[in-house]
């Protein structure tokens, strides 16, 4: 769309998040726990991806670019649905199960 190369960078903290699902899951296997353990670090890689798209969108928005702004107030949309969903299925059963 802007006639450069795609490139992206490694998020370190994103890193570290998937990193402590891995660990979580790890001390929680065969624990009725698991689930509970692990939905709150992939709601924070939920929460930096909306605080990204969000910028990225309102960047987009003050440089006219309407077809990008589009594009990523879907994605936006998107991760604000999948965190949504985690909460719910947090609430309604895995917090109950680990319970
Ligand atoms: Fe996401």
């Amino acid at each position: 769309m802007l006639d450069k190369p795609a490139w992206g960078k490694t998020c370190e903290a994103v890193q570290d998040l998937v990193q402590e699902s891995k660990d979580l899951m790890q001390d929680f296997t065969d624990s009725d726990a698991l689930d509970a353990a692990v939905i709150p670090a992939q709601q924070s890689v939920e929460h930096d991806e909306i605080s990204r798209y969000g910028t990225l969108r309102t960047w987009a928005a003050h440089l006219g670019m309407k077809k990008a702004v589009k594009l990523l107030e879907q994605t936006l949309q998107e991760e604000k649905k999948t965190d949504e969903l985690l909460t719910q299925l947090a609430e309604e059963t895995v917090n109950l199960k680990a319970a």
